[in-house]
This record gives structure tokens, sequence and C-alpha cells, in this order.
């Protein structure tokens, strides 16, 4: 509530709330250094500029505030101002989204930001934006991959009773269940530690997070799996939010469309340095996977979480964008 004490000492100054210099305090689960620690920071300098000081920032990074679930409650009550997080527990707030976060459905970046930016995306924004959230824009995480501390991942049957750490989702869980893993949903923050002391053997998040969170000191083996898109997602409170004239409502779009950039700039970046980064540091990196029989695992398993909901239709017109 940072932001509403500040508010309300400069309010008392300036004479009213519009007028008052407000600290918007953007949360994340990563490093400052981090894609999304980068994302934070274009949010926040984009606001400054364009509101000529009246709004400040600073990041919540590493997941002080809180896992993703925690900080988007946080959201809901007004305790939170901004928060970049993963679809990862966001259907447990808003089900529709968990089409996003359906194993082997987009195909490369291109589809997934094509994707994301057009129309699909805005209904999707919308729909958060029914649920006591603001969806400001999409961002990034990145293609997810497979790591663990026990052996190399080649094929499904490799991953038979890992005890792998998903995100809290069920789509994700179920995907990992087909796949013949047994998924540990946890919250990120305890998962490094979890890895430490052996309670999950692996886990599954892109080059970006693997690198910012230096899981080689925990984890040997990553098979690039790329099993599932995960989208990131700018989001604001409504307490903060609806509050705003219209002026600084289009300030935060146009804040959060500048951290979307940096963060898919720095993913792009990762993408490349990344693979490099992992092997220097004693991971050993499996490329050579087929990716067939884990999406004809995955896809028996989870894809009905949604559609049983939801029908085919949205993942339909998603493998139609070119
Ligand atoms: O694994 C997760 O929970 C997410 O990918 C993370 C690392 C919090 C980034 O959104």
């Amino acid at each position: 509530m940072k932001h509403a004490v500040i508010g309300a000492i400069a309010a008392i100054t300036l004479g009213t709330a519009a007028e008052a210099q407000q600290n918007v305090v953007v949360g994340h689960s990563l490093s400052p250094t981090s894609h999304y620690g980068v994302g934070a920071q274009a949010f926040i300098d984009t606001l400054t500029d364009l509101s000529g000081g009246a709004f400040t920032g600073e990041q919540a990074p590493a997941g002080q505030l809180g896992g993703e679930r925690d900080m988007i409650e946080g959201l809901q009550i007004g305790s939170m101002d901004v928060v970049i997080t993963s679809t990862g527990p966001l259907g447990n707030f808003v089900p529709e989204i968990y089409a996003l976060d359906l194993p082997f459905l987009f195909r490369d970046y291109d589809h997934a930001r094509k994707v994301l930016d057009g129309e699909i995306g805005q209904e999707l924004l919308d729909k958060i934006g029914e649920n006591n959230l603001v969806g400001l824009a999409w961002t990034e995480n990145g293609f997810r991959h497979v790591t663990n501390s026990q052996r190399a991942v080649r094929t499904p049957a490799d991953l038979d009773g890992l005890k792998l750490r998903t995100m809290e989702n069920k789509v994700h869980m179920a995907a990992f269940q087909g796949m013949g893993a047994a998924p540990t949903p946890m919250a990120f923050p305890e998962l490094f530690t979890a890895m430490q002391q052996g309670v999950v053997d692996g886990q599954e998040n892109p080059v970006t997070v693997i690198t910012a969170a230096k899981f080689w000191e925990v984890q040997k083996y990553v098979s690039l799996t790329g099993h599932v898109y995960s989208p990131a997602v700018v989001l604001a409170s409504p307490a903060l939010y609806d509050g705003l004239t219209d002026e600084q409502k289009s300030w935060f779009q146009q804040a959060a469309k500048a951290s979307a950039a940096a963060s898919r700039a720095e993913v792009n970046r990762l993408e490349e340095a990344g693979i490099a980064l992992m092997r220097e540091n004693g991971m050993e990196v499996i490329t050579d996977i087929d990716k067939a029989p884990f999406a004809e695992l995955a896809e028996k398993s989870s894809y009905s979480v949604y559609t049983d909901q939801y029908g085919t239709e949205m993942i339909d017109r998603i493998k139609a964008v070119e």
C-alpha cells in the first residue's frame, strides 16, 4: 500500500489525488537483472518519463512480496500495485487463460507473440479485467525446458517417476502426469531449497529463469524439451488503476508495452547466450530430443482440462494464427 500512503501525503500538499506524486511498486519473482527485472525497470522508466515525474517506481524483485499466486491476490485486495507474472497461477483466477498454458500449442516465439499481440491476446486481457484484475499487456517468460539432478532426459521414459516441481497450474500438472513424471506443484520461492534438499529432483522453466536463478548450483541436466510456451503478463491492481484519469491510464498501458518489449529483447538474447552459460556452469545440455512422443502424451492427458469447459474453438484459433 506504499503508493496509497505516499499518495495521501502528497495529496494533502498538492490538493488532489490526480496531481499527487505516487510511487508504484512493481513486483516480480526474479532478480533485477533478469528479463522480468529489465521489463520492470522499463515500466518504471517509461511511466516516470511520460508522467513528467508525477509517478515514480521501484521494483520488489525476487519474490520479496511472495510467490506469483500471492502477488496476484495482493493485486485483487489492493496491497500490490503492479505485478509481472507468468500465467502459471493465473488460471486459478481467470480459467480462460489455461488455453495459453496448453503444451506444444505454440510453434515458436513468432507465433506466440503474434497471438498475444493480436485479437486473441486482447480478448484474454479483457477476460482478466472481468476478474478484479487489470491486464495491461502480454509479456514473456519463454519456452520451458526440463532440468533435473538425476539423469539425462531424452524420452518420456526418462521422466518416469521423476519428482518434478511444476507451477500451481492444473494443465501443466496433467501434462507431466501424462508424460510419466510425478508432478509436485510448488510456489517458485520454495523451489531452490526443495531441489537442494532433494524434496524434488527437478523442475521446468525457460532458459531465462534457469540462468537468472543459477539452477546449475543444484541441477546437472537440462533437456531442451520446449514443452510449453510460458507467457507472462503485466497486471495492475484495480484499487490503483480505477482511480486514474484516462491520460494516466494510457501512461500505464504504454509503460506495460515498453516493459514487454524490453523483456522480449532479453529473452531473445538469452535464448542464444543462455545455453553457453549453462554449459560453462557445468550443466549437461541435452538437445537431441524427439518432441513427438512427449507431445502425444502431454496433449492426451492435459487438453481436456481446458476443452471440457471451453471446447476447442480457442485452440483452433490460436493454431490458425500465421
Ligand atoms: O516457474 C515459475 O514459477 C515461473 O516460471 C517464474 C520463475 C516464477 C517466472 O514467472
